[in-house]
């Protein structure tokens, strides 16, 4: 179904201020709190929540809070959507203002890059301390060994591998498996524990997990685990996990239900404070994964957190199905 005339002009009238014309091309990014759209623009917070909520009313973003966070993205289907897809690729990426915009964005990713990293090299050797502070991980590890499913993995893959504590887990069921980090400090304890595991078939690899270089359809398991709340693009790295798995293999997710433990952001450079089954779902969903399969884990304590295990399948392609 097209857009009728008169919604047409309402999504261009929306779109068509130079402000919100900047927000639509740094949201075409990826999803940004209120605060670092503000620090992009350099305008105050009530006129850029002001243009949020006219695009908000226009269909053309979606808000969502997150602990005490305001998050926009860009929304996600529809003929608004396209239409303003359209505008945006026909603008000079060369324009002044845009291209000023798109290095302020950069240099905001780059503090929040450095920040998790600075993070990740400090707390390498303490990690599987930390990771235990929040549930038990003899609990969840049992589910996420149920939502694995019996039987051998031909091919295991684990995004943002950490330690390495998902390869020892599954790495003894697997043919091959594949750790990936961005985190060299973390690689090279994975390196060890899984040599100390005796698994000589885990190979470790420096990766981005947006950008993994591995084959489309090549891994029959993909774990993410406890690794999207520090992601500037979750739905990003889901479609990109999603892409590597083969047809009748699986994904796992493991993080954590939405959470109000703002601390989590200062001290433990988390950026989602958890997320919904309707977001993962719909990202599932887009990324073409079926059948899912949830878990709540509650924490044993009243403030804790509850970690969610969301397990989806990739369908048979036609041929195995008739095999
Ligand atoms: C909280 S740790 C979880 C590690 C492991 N999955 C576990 O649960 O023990 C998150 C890991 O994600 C890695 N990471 C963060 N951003 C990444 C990215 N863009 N690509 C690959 N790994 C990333 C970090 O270096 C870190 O090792």
């Amino acid at each position: 179904m097209k857009l009728s005339a008169r919604q047409a002009v309402d999504v261009l009238r929306a779109a068509g201020e130079p402000t919100r014309l900047r927000i639509l091309a740094l949201l075409e990014r990826e999803e940004l709190a209120v605060l670092e759209l503000c620090r992009v623009l350099d305008q105050s917070q009530p006129r850029v929540s002001r243009h949020l909520k006219l695009l908000a009313e226009a269909g053309l973003v979606e808000r969502f809070p997150d602990g005490a966070w305001v998050f926009y993205r860009l929304s996600g289907a529809g003929r608004e959507h396209e239409l303003i897809g359209e505008v945006l690729a026909r603008i000079n990426p060369e324009d002044p203002g845009l291209a000023r915009d798109r290095r302020k964005l950069d240099d905001v990713q780059a503090e929040r890059a450095a920040a998790a990293q600075a993070y990740f090299a400090e707390n390498a050797a303490q990690w599987d301390r930390i990771r235990s502070l929040y549930v038990s991980d003899a609990d969840v590890e049992t589910q996420i060994l149920g939502a694995a499913g019996g039987g051998r993995f031909q091919r295991l893959v684990d995004l943002g591998s950490g330690t390495g504590r998902m390869l020892t887990l599954l790495g003894p069921r697997a043919d091959h498996a594949v750790g990936l980090d961005l985190s060299q400090q973390m690689l090279n304890i994975a390196r060890r524990n899984t040599a100390e595991a005796g698994l000589t078939h885990v190979e470790l690899r420096h990766g981005d997990i947006f950008d993994t270089r591995l084959p489309e359809a090549g891994a029959d398991l993909v774990v993410v685990h406890q690794v999207l709340h520090y992601l500037g693009d979750p739905a990003a790295a889901v479609k990109e996990a999603a892409r590597i798995v083969a047809p009748d293999g699986k994904l796992i997710i493991v993080d954590f239900a939405p959470h109000k433990h703002e601390f989590l952001r200062e001290q433990h450079q988390h950026r989602r404070l958890g997320f919904s089954d309707e977001e993962i779902d719909r990202w599932l969903a887009e990324a073409g994964l079926s059948d899912v399969r949830r878990i709540a884990l509650p924490p044993s304590n009243g403030d804790g957190l509850t970690v969610k295990i969301w397990a989806a399948h990739r369908a048979p392609t036609a041929l195995r199905s008739a095999a």
